[in-house]
């Protein structure tokens, strides 16, 4: 079988209420990976695109959350809404969606605008 041309990694891990950095699943995580792995199908993806759930991947506050490989894109604040742009753009088209990318300034850095 050849290699997966792409990984996307969706953070869907889920924390108790009232944890400060909130958590993906808390903001609809799931449906969101749901989503993308039918819209990727739909666009005959399967064997070349792999959707994957991820655990926290400590952009907690820019939930929800995802990076795609091997580009190492990160996106961030992902809605149902912008699932069928990212499929067609970067998964299909292999145009990130600058809008959604989350800005050097925010990854694994304690001055994001983001942290509370
Ligand atoms: S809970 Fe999604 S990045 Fe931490």
């Amino acid at each position: 079988m050849a290699a997966f041309e792409r990984h996307l990694f969706v953070c869907t891990n889920v924390r108790a209420e009232g944890q400060v950095r909130g958590c993906c699943a808390g903001k609809g995580a799931e449906a969101i990976r749901e989503r993308l792995k039918t819209l990727a199908a739909e666009r005959g993806l399967k064997g070349r695109v792999r959707v994957n759930s991820a655990g926290c991947l400590d952009q907690c506050e820019h939930g929800v959350t995802m990076v795609v490989y091997p580009e190492g894109v990160w996106y961030g604040f992902v809605t149902p809404a912008d699932v069928e742009e990212v499929v067609a753009s970067h998964l299909v088209g292999g145009v990130v969606v600058e809008r959604l990318r989350l800005k050097e300034g925010c990854l694994n850095t304690k001055g994001c605008e983001h942290r509370g």
